[in-house]
């Protein structure tokens, strides 16, 4: 049987018509890179596309280059690369189930099922809308344990216990694919990169053209994950490997190990330029500009006191106190604390440089110049001296050469270093208080995470992190958005990964590494909520599950007629049966997904009010992002249900083909496609 879709004009225009097809499989991301690219080669060189199939040789001779003749080339090659970029291919026929126990607006997402599928999933609804992915995947230290991918022609039990499908215990069987990867291994190196290669494709497409993706790593796959991103993102969109120094001493034979990396790596450089802060408040300065201000409060107009007072105070903080940094800003005149910055110009060579006279404000007499010249031409050296106070800084006499003054309250942000160091420690302490003792080992620091969300987003923006253990990630966007007012979103993805029976975690009461990132996130939310009660509206996190479809999956490789026959009695129906569980309804799921395959994005199901009954059926409401109504029902359609429906005045109206019973389904069916069709109300059958 056929999808009858319809009308798709009045849906949000990311959702593009959706077939049977669609609702079963997640969007089959090579292709759609496919169809981007022709359509880009399309319209700027039009000539390179024939039946849309690139011609490789014309593309060369336009290019100027001779036809490759020679075997060797620069790649990043590894054993199992083939079959790790067909898993780029595969689509999904799963989908996410919502808790029963949902909130009714939630703001986040805590998805708990395999970071690969879910990446899958969530291609249709958060394609090119994230701005900002965190991971810190296993970094395959010799000891660590991940989906192993040498096994793509797994079993439906194997697959099933992969996804986390098989929600019962004896998922996700450590022995079987989720397996530890050891140094021994033949492929130790190869494993890594074909289990991150499929991911990081993956996420790439979710992010916006001016996202930015962060990627924890040491030194057991740095270098390979730099090539790996190369190929993936494009070496030229490669931003940094930003060195961060996790503690002070280490022990070693050799050399002392106390750092390890964040890759940083843009979807476009060019769109990345020109958005995102790129620049953080300079560490300590508030604090400064504090202690400052106090002292201007007990010595007023006092500047030479106050620069003895500021002096002790940085003397007195240890080394590595961030305030420390600011050390140089110690002097003061009524328009704020400032630093005596050099006036010289550069020693470029120019004879040109501005040489002009600048008389000291006391001796009246031209004082002193830098060999170099001055920094500032005549015009901004009297627009400095003009002001009140004078932005010029002048020694006791004429014999000093003057320095500018760079006040710290205007220069309160820096571009973000590409070296630092947070003790690593403080974001095990922070977890335990949350989780328990041991629970969960080596977590990042919301503090860390916290700058590079700060460095790139803005209130509003999208983040993942698909590798979250303890949620250290949603942790960070809450803080931020209870300490800035902002509603940035995070969605997290956490498989449940069995705990051992004799670990902390699991004499603490916890089955699954997902059940500490649950119980982390709650606590968080009940926190903020206890301490900030006036702003818990952007705290709520909805919980959703992997699971298999709530439709049915439309084999296109049938091949006999008996085949074709058996798929067209399946198909009678797209819903399968009974898919729903006591908590929650068959309608909910069902609701979730159609809004999930509609682009919607998962919490879409949360923007719909209390279903309502229209003519004896149960119909949701669910206000799109172009304030436009779409209404969905799963009940048997009937004359008087349509007529309720068409008062509504939705611009999409969604149904399932089982929703038209009786010997004049058909009639029926055309009869409301013609009517709503004239009113131009879109109606999708499913
Ligand atoms: C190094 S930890 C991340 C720690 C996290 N940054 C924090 O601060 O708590 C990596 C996490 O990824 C999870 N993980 C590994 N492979 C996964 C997969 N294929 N799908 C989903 N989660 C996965 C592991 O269970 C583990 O919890």
């Amino acid at each position: 049987m056929k999808n009858k879709t319809t009308d798709t004009t009045a849906a949000n225009a990311a959702a593009k018509e959706t077939t049977l097809d669609d609702l079963g499989h997640s969007p089959d991301a090579l292709a759609q890179r496919k169809a981007e690219l022709l359509a880009l080669l399309a319209q700027t060189a039009p000539e390179l596309i024939s039946d849309n199939q690139l011609n490789v040789a014309k593309l060369q001779e336009l290019l100027g280059e001779d036809r490759v003749g020679s075997e060797e080339h620069y790649e990043l090659s590894w054993a199992g690369k083939t079959a790790a970029r067909r898993e780029i291919q595969k689509t999904s026929s799963h989908t996410l189930r919502p808790d029963a126990n949902n909130p009714a607006q939630a703001h986040h997402m805590l998805i708990e099922g395999e970071n690969l599928e879910v990446l899958r999933v969530l291609q249709k609804s958060y394609y090119g809308k994230v701005k900002m992915i965190y991971i810190d995947p296993p970094y395959n230290t010799g000891n660590d344990s991940f989906v192993y991918p040498d096994n793509y022609s797994e079993t439906l039990d194997e697959y099933q216990r992969r996804t986390g499908e098989k929600n019962e215990a004896g998922f996700l069987n450590k022995q079987n694919l989720w397996k530890k990867n050891s140094k021994e291994s033949g492929q130790y190196h190869s494993a890594w990169l074909s289990m991150m290669y499929p991911r990081l494709y993956l996420a790439r497409n979710l992010l916006r053209d001016d996202g930015v993706i962060f990627i924890s790593i040491d030194d057991n796959e740095a270098t390979n994950l730099k090539l790996l991103c190369d190929e993936v993102f494009g070496a030229e969109n490669f931003v940094s490997q930003v060195v961060w120094q996790r503690s002070k001493k280490g022990d070693s034979k050799l050399i002392a190990n106390v750092h390890e990396y964040i890759l940083c790596i843009v979807k476009n450089r060019h769109f990345a330029l020109n958005n995102g802060n790129w620049r953080l408040p300079k560490q300590g300065a508030d604090q400064v500009l504090e202690k400052y201000a106090e002292l201007r409060s007990r010595f007023g107009a006092e500047h030479d006191t106050i620069r003895v007072e500021m002096q002790a105070w940085f003397k007195q903080l240890a080394q590595d106190d961030p305030r420390k940094a600011h050390k140089h800003y110690n002097w003061s005149d009524e328009r704020g604390l400032y630093f005596a910055a050099d006036f010289a110009g550069p020693d470029d060579g120019r004879a040109s440089r501005p040489r002009h006279e600048i008389f000291h404000p006391v001796t009246s007499k031209p004082c002193k110049k830098p060999s170099t010249g001055w920094r500032w031409d005549e015009e901004k050296t009297k627009w400095a001296m003009a002001q009140n106070p004078p932005r010029i800084h002048f020694g006791p006499d004429e014999t000093t050469i003057p320095t500018r003054k760079s006040y710290l309250f205007e220069i309160d942000s820096e571009p973000y270093s590409s070296v630092f160091y947070q003790d690593g420690r403080s974001a095990t302490l922070e977890v335990e208080e949350l989780v328990g003792k041991g629970c969960f080992p080596f977590p990042k620091n919301t503090s860390v995470i916290g700058d590079l969300v700060k460095l790139v987003t803005q209130p509003g923006d999208i983040t993942l992190d698909f590798f979250a253990g303890s949620g250290s990630t949603a942790q960070t966007i809450m803080d931020l958005n209870i300490e800035q007012g902002g509603n940035r979103q995070s969605i997290s993805v956490q498989m449940p990964e069995v705990l051992d029976e004799d670990s902390e975690a699991y004499k603490a009461g916890y089955r699954t590494i997902a059940d500490i990132t649950r119980a982390r996130i709650d606590k968080v939310i009940a926190k903020l909520k206890a301490e900030h009660p006036d702003k818990t509206a952007k705290l709520a996190c909805a919980h959703f599950t992997l699971a298999p479809s709530n439709f049915k999956v439309w084999r296109g490789d049938a091949n006999s007629a008996e085949a074709l026959r058996e798929q067209l009695q399946l198909f009678q129906s797209a819903e399968k049966q009974a898919t729903g569980t006591e908590d929650q309804p068959a309608q909910t799921a069902m609701l979730a997904e159609l809004l999930l395959k509609h682009g919607l994005g998962a919490l879409g199901v949360h923007a719909i009010s209390k279903p309502t009954d229209m003519a004896g059926a149960t119909v949701y409401r669910v206000l799109m992002p172009d304030n436009t109504l779409m209404l969905l029902c799963f009940d048997p359609y009937t004359e008087a249900l349509k007529d309720e429906l068409v008062q509504a005045k939705p611009a999409q109206v969604v149904m399932l083909n089982s929703c038209f019973v009786g010997p004049k389904a058909d009639e029926l069916l055309s009869n409301l496609q013609l009517e709503l069709a004239g009113l131009e109300i879109g109606l999708t059958v499913i």
